[in-house]
């Protein structure tokens, strides 16, 4: 299939008038497989009303058929075509403060929302993104849109256009644009139970949560089946990744880093590697020699998170074979950014 691509920029004020555009809602709207931006990460989206469509998702991305997709809707009302009718309280409380933006709540589904997007369950996953681009795509569609993160199953997830070289000639449309506000997926939390439960940590973190919802529970394994996705590898390079532990001191992280690199150099001598580390640390490492990429700052989490992928990405770029990378303290944000560390580095 040949993939048309068209770049929009966040700044562009009139972008949804263009041919283009209204011709890739035209195809989305005929069934045709469409990338487009979110704040979040890239999504690779179909309308959730045609069965073969969203088929064509799981293929595209060769994703298990059992692991669900998160359907995305462009204005409040399109709710109601996947959502059945009174969720619970507090899904408007939870509404009202992060929507639209990144978080992504499970609920009980409409009967004719398909079987191919919940994997056969009662629940579905569901978004309203704070991109205009995705904003603007879904509402001028009319129907709500299912989206994975545009990834090739396991592989890191797509943050800038050069990201999704990979999935050309799998889809009809991809809309690149500069890179994401967040650059890491959405939060999930299932209003399911009597309490919340966070199922994935992501831009919105537990801390800021619980301000709203005081009893949200942690999922206690994420790597079980309630995020069913959380199960299989991801967000994993081909470079074999580990983690240098965090340490409250920063001497004793510096000191147990350089040990790590000098055990590296030892066990791997003939592999080509790299230390990913942060703005503060990066200087008292040059005279290891080894190759080093910052992630930014550990005083603005956010920028870390928004880079991540894409260094992990660079990493194989650059050929890299091994990669130590330097861990963050697990709160607020670090919760999120360990989460999709620890799963890269397990293999
Ligand atoms: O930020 C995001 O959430 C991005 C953008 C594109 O919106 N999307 C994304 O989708 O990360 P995906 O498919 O890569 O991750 C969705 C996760 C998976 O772990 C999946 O198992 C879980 O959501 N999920 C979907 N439906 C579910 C359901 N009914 N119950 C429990 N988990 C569900
Ligand atoms: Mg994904």
């Amino acid at each position: 299939m040949q993939t048309k691509i068209m770049y929009i920029s966040v700044n562009s004020s009139d972008f949804d008038q263009s041919e283009e555009f209204l011709q890739c809602v035209e195809d989305l709207r005929a069934g045709e497989l469409v990338i487009f931006p979110t704040e979040t990460v890239y999504g690779l989206g179909a309308v959730i009303n045609k069965e073969e469509s969203l088929k064509g998702i799981y293929v595209a991305k060769g994703r298990p058929s059992d692991n669900p997709l998160i359907v995305h809707i462009g204005e409040m009302e399109q709710i109601w075509q996947i959502v059945k009718k009174d969720p619970p309280e507090v899904f408007w409380k939870l509404a009202d403060k992060f929507w639209p933006g990144p978080v992504t709540f499970i609920v009980k589904k409409t009967k004719n929302c398909s079987d191919i997007i919940t994997g056969k369950r009662e629940s579905v996953a569901v978004r309203f993104p704070s991109n205009r681009i995705a904003q603007s795509l879904i509402q001028r569609c009319g129907i709500p849109i299912a989206a994975p993160s545009a990834n090739i199953s396991g592989y890191p997830s797509p943050t800038r256009p050069e990201h999704l070289e990979e999935m050309r000639g799998r889809v009809k449309w991809i809309i690149e644009t500069e890179p994401l506000e967040f650059g890491i997926e959405s939060t999930i939390i299932s209003l399911l139970e009597e309490k919340p439960v966070l199922l994935r940590p992501g831009p919105v973190t537990k801390e800021k949560l619980r301000e709203i919802i005081p009893d949200l529970i942690i999922g206690q394994d994420m790597t079980e089946a309630i995020a069913p996705g959380m199960k299989y590898r991801h967000y994993s390079p081909r470079a074999k990744i580990k983690l240098i532990p965090w340490k409250g001191d920063k001497k004793e992280f510096i000191k147990n880093g350089m040990k790590m690199i000098e055990d590296l150099r030892r066990d791997q001598w003939t592999k080509k590697a790299a230390l990913i580390c942060t703005d503060e640390t990066i200087e008292m490492y040059k005279e290891t020699a080894i190759e080093c990429i910052s992630l930014g700052s550990r005083d603005n989490l956010y920028r870390v998170a928004s880079h991540l992928f894409h260094v992990l990405r660079t990493l194989d770029k650059k050929g890299i074979d091994c990669a130590l990378i330097e861990a963050f303290e697990e709160k607020g944000l670090g919760i999120t950014i360990m989460n999709r560390l620890k799963k890269a580095a397990s293999k």
